[in-house]
């Protein structure tokens, strides 16, 4: 397999490109569209210019050479396939993010598969029911393996897209490098994972520190937005813009513009937004993350050329996107399971000092606990489920979050409704894979628990997954 280097595109391309100069097992001849997609994924070490072309290249593990990964898309409903080779020097598994698959797809080590030693290969196929935005990752020494790099983009193509003058990608990535632009030592920190994880020092868009997108007045763009971090929570603003959310976690919603023009992304998170670019031509704006009180810092910058508006009056084509085909739970018939999020430094406040007597709950070693159990690592097969729900069920899940901290909680193999915050309903009809639930908050989730086998459901914030924060759910 060749492959075009990583960053061979002209800077003020890349964020327009998206990861596909990555190169991917690229289908053969007399091969359509509608065959799907089969491509093949080497995660293995590799060096990447990430901060600039002055700094040192940062070494990286990634998928064929790049991070994140390649960027893969296929259309809705189509085959398909990634023969995974491992070039690392520790086992792996690639997880399908968001993915309504089978659960021998689902790339859980010890739980649905053996994970792939150094050398091996595994086969995933599937073929994916849902249009939208999703992503792979490691879920195998997934805090350090996804540290490192690997992820990337997955996105399933509408039969019928909507109209947008372009269709971007940004997989967002948080790092923590050292003067020398590597990656800082000092996965699996203590402090870390009773509190809010590794949160970074270097955000990057498609594997590049970002400098500027450039765009024209009047177009309108589909930005996919993609929280690829592994503690990062982002709350992102487009000065002189107003955002409109389509879709989240690869889940069509009721077109709105987010509460105080801030969207709001977890890790794992994506939201799918169209953004008209009404600003005045020749000018610069800003896209900020203000997420972290006194940390805000520019991520981008969006810069009009000076041409005219390309239009006169934005698009009227509709926003909406076209539904998805998942079963919509019963509420009055759901079965209804407390999930009680508990542990980490109590006392709350990022500031809190270890001293002060107010440290972790007593849980044999691990920093947090679901429901006063603690599934450590990358999960352990021989732990029980949390609970088996009959298929075919509906289920609420109730998550009650007696904890100082954030935590986007994610279930595998099945999308769900958000139904309410503290006791108040979510508008907009919004659905996901992820849900971030803030300190001491209650939210209600609902699914129907159509896909059988045994699912993880754990805190994205890796540090608090493999701190604890993780188990089990048996469809069945
Ligand atoms: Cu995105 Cu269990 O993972
Ligand atoms: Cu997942
Ligand atoms: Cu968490």
């Amino acid at each position: 397999m060749s492959s075009i280097p990583a960053f061979a595109l002209r800077r003020r391309q890349f964020l327009q490109a998206g990861a596909a100069c990555a190169t991917i097992g690229l289908p053969g001849p007399g091969w359509a569209a509608s065959d799907g997609l089969a491509v093949t994924l080497r995660p293995g070490p590799a060096r990447v210019s990430m901060v600039g072309d002055a700094a040192p290249a940062t070494a990286v593990w990634a998928y064929n050479g790049a991070t994140p990964g390649p960027a893969l898309r296929l259309p809705q409903g189509t085959p398909f396939r990634a023969a995974v080779t491992n070039g690392l020097a520790e086992t792996t598994t690639v997880h399908w993010h968001g993915m309504r698959l089978p659960n021998g797809m689902d790339g859980v080590p010890g739980l649905t598969q053996r994970p792939i030693p150094p050398g091996g290969r595994f086969d995933y196929a599937f073929t994916p029911p849902d249009a939208g935005t999703f992503w792979y990752h490691s879920h195998d020494h997934s805090l350090e393996q996804m540290g490192r790099g690997l992820a990337g983009a997955l996105v399933v193509e509408e039969a019928e897209p909507p109209t947008v003058d372009r269709d971007l990608l940004w997989t967002i990535q948080d790092w923590r490098l050292d003067p020398d632009a590597q990656i800082a030592p000092g996965f699996n920190n203590h402090m870390e994972i009773a509190m809010d994880g590794r949160v970074g020092n270097t955000v990057t868009i498609n594997g590049r520190l970002p400098e500027t997108l450039h765009v024209r007045a009047g177009e309108r763009i589909r930005l996919r937005l993609l929280n690829a971090a592994i503690a990062r929570i982002m709350a992102l603003q487009f000065e002189g813009h107003v955002p409109v959310i389509v879709a989240l976690d690869g889940q069509p919603c009721a077109p709105h513009t987010p509460a105080d023009g801030r969207i709001l992304l977890g890790p794992a998170m994506r939201a799918d937004v169209m953004l008209d670019m009404q600003g005045e031509p020749g000018r610069r704006y800003r896209v900020v993350d203000a997420f972290y009180d006194r940390l805000a810092y520019t991520l981008v910058r969006i810069a009009y050329d000076a041409r005219p508006p390309l239009r006169a009056h934005p698009l009227d084509a509709p926003l909406r996107l076209p539904p998805n085909p998942v079963p919509r739970p019963d509420l009055a018939s759901a079965i209804v399971h407390e999930v009680r999020l508990q542990g980490g430094m109590m006392g709350g406040g990022m500031m809190m000092s270890m001293g002060n007597g107010g440290g972790m709950m007593g849980m044999g070693g691990a920093a947090w606990a679901i429901n006063g159990r603690s599934m450590t690592g990358d999960g352990s097969a021989d732990m029980p489920p949390l609970f088996a729900i009959e298929r075919g069920r509906s289920c609420i899940l109730d998550f009650r979050n007696e904890t100082a901290w954030w935590h986007p909680m994610h279930l595998h193999g099945h999308s769900f409704q958000v139904l309410d915050r503290d006791g108040e309903d979510v508008p907009h009809d919004e659905w996901g894979d992820t849900v971030l639930v803030r300190p001491r908050e209650r939210v209600r989730v609902a699914f129907v628990a159509d896909n059988p086998g045994d699912w993880m459901l754990h805190c994205h914030v890796m540090e608090h997954q493999i701190g604890g924060l993780m188990t089990t759910l048996r469809v069945g």
